[in-house]
């Protein structure tokens, strides 16, 4: 075995806070929701990459009403990092205008609420008729910078958690369920 092969998370995984079918009952849930709220009307969900893919593609599938997406991605963490910096730059732009349009923000998780902000000042500037955020985790505590979440999956305790979208140094994103790291542990199994 290679001495930087990426540990398997078993080494690691201190407990799974949410499970795969916890994820999709509650996501279902949320794209009932929207299908409800925005009925009449076509909808651009915007996803911000990467973390919230995995999010957005099963939200999608849940949503009945007339919908189209585009991704846009800044940076706020750094490879490695823990704490968000406080600075967030665009990095990948929308190829669609929101002009006039419904947008719903889609969010892997609401930290210090930093990057949604930053993206929800920006967006505003070009002229959506509406705009409003998708979060499937709020770690609520966290905040520094209030944020409307209109729809959210769930509340979280403080804990870095990893899997569903979410990353350890870029890796775990595919796992299926939200689970928290021992980083004590992580950092053994490195
Ligand atoms: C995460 C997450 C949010 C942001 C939340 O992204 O997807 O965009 O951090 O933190 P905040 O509320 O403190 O701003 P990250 O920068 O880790 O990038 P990734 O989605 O590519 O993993």
């Amino acid at each position: 075995m290679r001495d930087d092969m990426v540990p398997d998370y078993h080494q690691f995984l201190s407990e799974v806070l949410i499970t795969e079918e916890q994820l999709q009952k509650r996501i279902n849930e949320l794209g009932a929701e929207i299908t409800r709220d925005y009925q009449g009307k076509e909808i651009l969900l915007i996803c911000i990459l990467r973390g919230g893919v995995m999010f957005l593609t099963d939200l999608i599938r849940q949503i009945q009403v007339p919908l189209a997406v585009d991704f846009m991605a800044v940076s706020s963490y750094g490879v490695g990092a823990r704490e968000s910096s406080g600075h967030v730059r665009i990095t990948l732009d929308l190829n669609t205008s929101v002009m006039d349009r419904d947008v719903i923000l889609v969010e892997d998780i609401v930290d210090s609420g930093r990057t949604l902000a930053s993206v929800l000042e920006l967006l505003s500037t070009r002229h959506p008729k509406s705009m409003t955020v998708c979060a499937l985790l709020d770690k609520a505590e966290r905040r520094e910078v209030h944020v409307p979440i209109r729809y959210r999956g769930f509340t979280i305790p403080n804990k870095f958690v990893f899997g569903y979208g979410l990353d350890i140094d870029e890796f775990y994103r595919n796992l299926p369920f939200i689970g928290v790291v021992d980083l004590e542990r992580y950092q053994a199994s490195r």
